[in-house]
């Protein structure tokens, strides 16, 4: 037998009995991004690679690691896209949508990302994005933390996230605050973890996100970020956490939250669970006021974050949410001969024109009575719709109930109506 080829690591089939729950997921965020007035916008999943060279930033594990980056056939070097943010600026950007305007909005789709697969993170994953250009306050910064906890609202997910919050400040702060870091970690260098003596040469700020619990005890000692902070970021952050506050929004201050991206100021905050392992944080994102300006564009300030839909679903899945994604078949259509089968066709069109939520499922194919019957049942449809010799030499068609004990009753084929009330009973 010739050798079966296989899907690439990290990268997923998403089958016909989970996609239910993806549409479900999809639907509900969809629907309460339209209620805050935010519009979908759709970008290519391939970039040049300079965009996310200049956007995410030459010195993070994304650029330096990560990125599926690769020569077309005009050896321009070409990137999937590892986020949406970078994407989204310069799509907002070519199309005129951030001139003169403010912008509110969304996109959802695959990213690419070479990490290592595990449960929870994948090389090709989605992400739904919402992004917001040209609002400086902490208004917009809040409006977006309450989309997120509503997703969780909507979602049943509110008790298993737990948002967590900090202000990065702006670049000439982070700029001190590295210094002092440096001086300090650098006097302290065989103490810290390998990744993290790697980041004290690169980028210094990271070492704050270290897992490594030596590294963590060493920066309790440390100089802490927030004492770096400019008096206007410490100002939005306080004004973000009381339009928080007064709308009962928890959160945990933390001071060592940066993000793995370089381009974000002020703001960032990360949704996370403990019921993923590893892999729990299920949401993230922050303010990026310079990114526009950065990518060419006028100085436009900017927030927005990103979820992972595959940490939604197992986070679903885990706390077995009683979602009900699987469709209900209501007819199934039994027919024998060529005539039958062709007379059973147009009826089948007349209910689904007439009746377009009805789900109808034809058999084709052979099989004797005793066979369609048989797969009529173990497909869960709730009639079997059947058209035999008899039938057609009287223009009628027989439904049979298949979850109710009653008895089948004909129906003349032109009652289409009849044929539907009997259904919706
Ligand atoms: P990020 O933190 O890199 O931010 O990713 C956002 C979310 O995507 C993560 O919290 C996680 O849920 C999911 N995610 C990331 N990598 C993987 C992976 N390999 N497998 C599965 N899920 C993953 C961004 O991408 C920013 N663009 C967010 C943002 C939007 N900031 C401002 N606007």
């Amino acid at each position: 037998m010739a050798q079966r080829t296989k899907a690439i690591r990290g990268m997923h089939d998403i089958l016909p009995e989970q996609t239910g729950l993806w549409q479900y997921l999809e639907g509900t965020l969809s629907k309460v991004l339209c209620s805050y007035g935010y519009g979908e916008i759709r970008m290519p999943i391939l970039e040049v690679t300079e965009l996310f060279k200049r956007s995410v930033g030459e010195v993070t594990d994304i650029v330096e690691k990560e990125m599926y980056t690769f020569a077309d056939r005009n050896n321009e070097s070409l990137t999937l896209r590892p986020e949406g943010t970078a994407s989204c600026v310069r799509a907002a950007e070519e199309n005129g949508l951030l001139f003169n305007q403010i912008q509110r909005l969304w996109y959802c789709g695959p990213m690419f990302r070479y990490e290592r697969p595990q449960k929870g993170r994948y090389r090709q994953f989605h992400q739904l994005g919402v992004e917001a250009f040209g609002m400086a306050g902490p208004d917009i910064d809040a409006e977006q933390i309450l989309i997120s906890a509503r997703f969780w609202q909507e979602l049943g997910l509110s008790e298993h996230v737990k948002l967590q919050l900090n202000s990065i400040g702006t670049k000439e702060c982070r700029a001190r605050y590295n210094v002092a870091l440096v001086e300090f970690l650098g006097a302290r260098v065989d103490q810290l973890d390998a990744d993290s003596q790697e980041r004290l040469k690169k980028n210094p700020l990271r070492i704050l996100d270290s897992k490594s619990p030596e590294t963590q005890a060493l920066l309790d000692e440390a100089p802490v970020l927030a004492d770096f902070i400019d008096e206007e970021s410490r100002d939005h952050l306080e004004q973000l956490c009381g339009i928080l506050d007064a709308n009962g929004v928890q959160y945990e201050l933390n001071t060592r939250l940066v993000r793995g991206l370089d381009y974000y100021s002020k703001t960032v905050f990360e949704w996370v669970t403990d019921a993923l392992g590893a892999q729990g944080t299920v949401c993230a994102g922050g303010r990026y006021d310079g990114l526009v300006e950065q990518l060419g564009g006028k100085p436009t300030p900017a927030v927005g974050f990103a979820l992972g839909m595959e940490r939604l679903i197992l986070l679903l899945e885990n706390i077995s949410m009683p979602v009900n994604t699987k469709p209900v078949i209501d007819l199934y259509c039994i027919a024998f001969g060529y005539e039958e089968k062709k007379a059973q066709m147009v009826l089948a069109e007349k209910l689904r024109k007439l009746y377009p939520d009805l789900v109808i499922v034809m058999h084709c194919g052979e099989g004797s009575f005793k066979n369609q019957l048989k797969k009529a049942d173990k497909s869960g449809a709730r009639f079997a719709l059947v058209m035999g010799e008899d039938e057609l030499a009287n223009n009628v068609v027989a439904l049979k109930p298949l979850r109710e004990r009653s008895e089948q009753e004909r129906f003349a084929t032109n009652d289409l109506v009849a044929i539907a009330a009997r259904i919706a009973n």
